[in-house]
């Protein structure tokens, strides 16, 4: 697997001749502006790459990656891509995307202290401890860390969903929806987990309602 440094821009040479070869003004064009559709908030881990798997072009996504795809209010980096890609790039959806086999879930699942990272794990401990019983009532401790890795997505979805600036959007305009999706590695295969994003959102605005715009959702769901 491990090659040469060099080679990365050997391939990106390479790269470069094939996009131009195809297209003259694909650089020039791409150097305009940038219009994606997506949001793509994913894993940093390099086999769960973002565009490569879902077979997207340069300009098509706008990528937020970190150890075991995590949305904490506290971090302005994930916070701040979420703002600007909503309000400013206007997405139309929104992905958090896990995967099977991800060392970041599979870390926090282990009584270990890991440094820095702890606090940053203990937002996937705070998901095993919401569904803690649903977890440990699975005995197979493969299928309970798979199953970890898709209820650490929903939570990630739902951290999204609590966010002012996408309940605001998505009552003036009906996007961005934001989705649940599992990589398995094993397979190469995206999993959909089919948020129900309507119903997610009723539910937190209970709580977390951060619009005044409210009565167009109870409107909506009349
Ligand atoms: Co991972």
């Amino acid at each position: 697997m491990s090659q040469s440094y060099e080679v990365i821009f050997e391939n990106n040479r390479k790269w470069v001749e094939s996009k131009i070869g195809e297209n003259p003004s694909f650089f020039e064009d791409l150097a305009k502006t940038q219009t994606p559709d997506y949001l793509y908030i994913g894993c940093s881990d390099s086999r769960a790459t973002a565009e490569e798997l879902m077979g997207a072009k340069p300009g098509e996504v706008f990528v937020h990656r970190n150890i075991a795809n995590l949305v904490n209010s506290l971090d302005m980096s994930a916070t701040a891509v979420i703002e600007y890609a909503v309000q400013h790039l206007k997405v139309k959806h929104i992905i958090v995307c896990g995967h099977y086999n991800c060392g970041g879930v599979k870390a926090a699942m282990t009584p270990q202290d890991l440094g820095i990272l702890n606090p940053w794990l203990r937002n996937i401990r705070d998901v095993y401890r919401i569904h803690q019983n649903e977890l440990e009532a699975i005995e197979d401790e493969g299928k309970r860390y798979d199953r970890l890795v898709e209820l650490n997505v929903l939570e990630q979805c739902i951290n999204v969903i609590k966010m002012a600036c996408v309940q605001e959007r998505y009552i003036l305009e009906e996007y961005p929806i934001v989705h649940g999706w599992v990589f398995d590695l094993r397979t190469g295969k995206i999993i959909d987990l089919e948020i129900d994003f309507e119903k997610v959102l009723k539910d937190i605005q209970k709580i977390y309602n951060l619009s005044e715009d409210t009565w167009v959702m109870s409107r909506k769901t009349e």
